[in-house]
């Protein structure tokens, strides 16, 4: 199985969403090599676990950044990661019980699931942001001018 790596395919252009989107990859890639390597189930889930926080705070960062800004398309986005977290929770439960052929399925799973997600709705909501922050910028510029 080859896992996906993060690409600039993949950039957002929002610093701090590029870089948690990296660190996921990079554990997939590194429950990968566990996997590989035949390391211990208490290794593996270990990773898993490291993931699962990951993924988790991630999701939540993007969520209080739309729902922050008024994003118009919170509810779709939101659906999708309701998606994810959902069969990743399944998925998770099982490894818990030892279940090697779950973690398989995570990682055939969630690299895809990233990949589709991160070049659409990640990349509409980075334009977003990054369109949002402009116009916060300039609208500080316009008062800076008018206290002039
Ligand atoms: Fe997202
Ligand atoms: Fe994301």
């Amino acid at each position: 199985m080859r896992i996906l790596e993060w690409s600039e395919a993949h950039a957002v252009h929002v610093p701090e969403i590029d870089e948690e989107h990296q660190q996921v990859f990079r554990l997939c890639g590194d429950l990968q090599r566990a996997l590989m390597a035949g390391t211990a189930t208490a290794g593996v889930q270990s990773i898993v676990d490291d993931l699962v926080i990951h993924a988790a705070h991630h999701f939540s960062h993007e969520e209080r950044e739309m729902r922050t800004t008024g994003y118009p398309l919170y509810a779709w986005h939101h659906r999708q990661h309701h998606t994810a977290r959902s069969r990743v929770r399944l998925l998770v439960r099982r490894i818990r019980r030892g279940d090697r052929d779950a973690v398989l399925e995570l990682l055939d799973f969630l690299p895809a699931w990233l990949n589709d997600h991160i070049r659409l709705a990640d990349r509409m909501l980075g334009a977003y942001l990054r369109n949002h922050q402009r116009e916060l910028a300039s609208g500080a510029r316009v008062v800076a001018w008018r206290t002039l």
